[in-house]
């Protein structure tokens, strides 16, 4: 039987991932296939029939490199010709390589052992990375380990660019919460009634029991799981939301779009489900390129009314490193 391999991650600002000549293959419960990619092998025999199993490269077969344009998506890697056994549960490890997708500079010792890598190119100016972004369980095993990343921007770079978008008195909804600080400044900021949104369990019920034990009153902020992309309105406990946030949830959900940006697309929808007419999405990005278009049968859309710059300054900056800038996008809901 031929077994092939394809994997899925998001590369960020690399491309033409590939093992290394050398590189070892584990599949689950670490069966190893241990030696070059042409004599491969691995041979297994069964602990009640006694029968033997054995996988090979197949040899007509050439390693595929996993190409930023199908970001997000399925793609062969390798192919196996297997007897007598299945391989499953495939682990990468060490020694990959992959290059800039804006410089020619090459990584080759990317270690993905704990399912991520980031670096920074020196060429390009730009961070790089590979991280299953789209993948819910890359954050429940993420936040099993993490109790606190802020990701993009603090409460403090944006405040007094958003302020004039909130109203202490109204219910805020802030959609991928994660494990940021945000709601907490925000209530000490006095927008006191936040209801907080995240798929992974694992960071829910952690932010659960992190607000009961700050020594200050944080019950006006509540948790709960939830889809962002599926029937969000369901496991909400208002309807018709005034304001939005989300902070970086629109780029992981950008890493599982195709070409016509249909999650995007689909989580503008459910935003757009929960709220009233003329609500405010403060949505904040990398990209300086996000797009909130909706699906053309809806009566409502999202009108970008302004995108703000805020400049960052990453902790090891070289003098003269090209500025780094985050957006904050003010989209408004409108009537077509
Ligand atoms: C990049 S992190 C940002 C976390 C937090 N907002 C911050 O700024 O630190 C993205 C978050 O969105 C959550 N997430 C991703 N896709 C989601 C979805 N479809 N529905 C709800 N949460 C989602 C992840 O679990 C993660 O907590």
């Amino acid at each position: 039987m031929v077994a092939s391999l394809y994997i899925k991650t998001d590369l960020e600002n690399v491309t033409d991932l590939a093992p290394t000549d050398d590189c070892e293959w584990y599949f689950k419960d670490i069966y190893e296939i241990s030696g070059s990619r042409g004599s491969a092998s691995l041979v297994m025999r069964c602990k009640f029939c006694k029968r033997e199993g054995t996988a090979q490269f197949e040899p007509s077969f050439k390693i595929k490199k996993y190409n930023i344009e199908q970001n997000g998506k399925f793609q062969q890697i390798a192919q196996f010709d297997c007897r007598g056994l299945e391989l499953v549960d495939f682990q990468p490890r060490d020694s990959w390589l992959a290059k800039g997708a804006e410089s020619d500079t090459v990584f080759n010792d990317i270690d993905l052992s704990e399912g991520e890598w980031a670096e920074y190119d020196e060429k390009s100016g730009e961070p790089v990375g590979i991280i299953p972004f789209h993948e819910r369980d890359y954050w429940e095993s993420r936040f099993k380990k993490e109790k606190h990343f802020e990701w993009l921007l603090t409460w403090k770079d944006i405040q007094s660019e958003v302020e004039t978008y909130l109203n202490k008195s109204e219910n805020i909804l802030h959609l991928g919460c994660g494990n940021s600080e945000l709601p907490f400044d925000m209530s000490d900021a006095g927008y006191k009634r936040i209801v907080n949104i995240d798929y992974a369990e694992t960071v829910i019920r952690r932010m659960k029991a992190v607000t009961q034990e700050k020594q200050k009153d944080y019950s006006g902020l509540s948790w709960y799981t939830g889809d962002c992309l599926n029937n969000l309105i369901s496991f909400l406990p208002h309807e018709n939301y005034t304001t939005v946030i989300d902070k970086s949830l629109v780029d992981t959900i950008a890493c599982s779009d195709d070409n016509l940006q249909s999650n995007t697309k689909k989580f503008a929808d459910q935003v757009l489900q929960v709220t009233t007419v003329n609500a405010v999405w403060i949505s904040i990005s990398f990209s300086n390129e996000r797009i909130y278009n909706t699906s053309p049968s809806s009566t409502f859309y999202w009108k970008t009314e302004k995108k703000i710059p805020i400049e960052v300054h990453q902790e090891n900056d070289k003098p003269g490193a090209p500025a780094i800038y985050y957006y904050i996008y003010i989209n408004k809901k409108v009537q077509k």
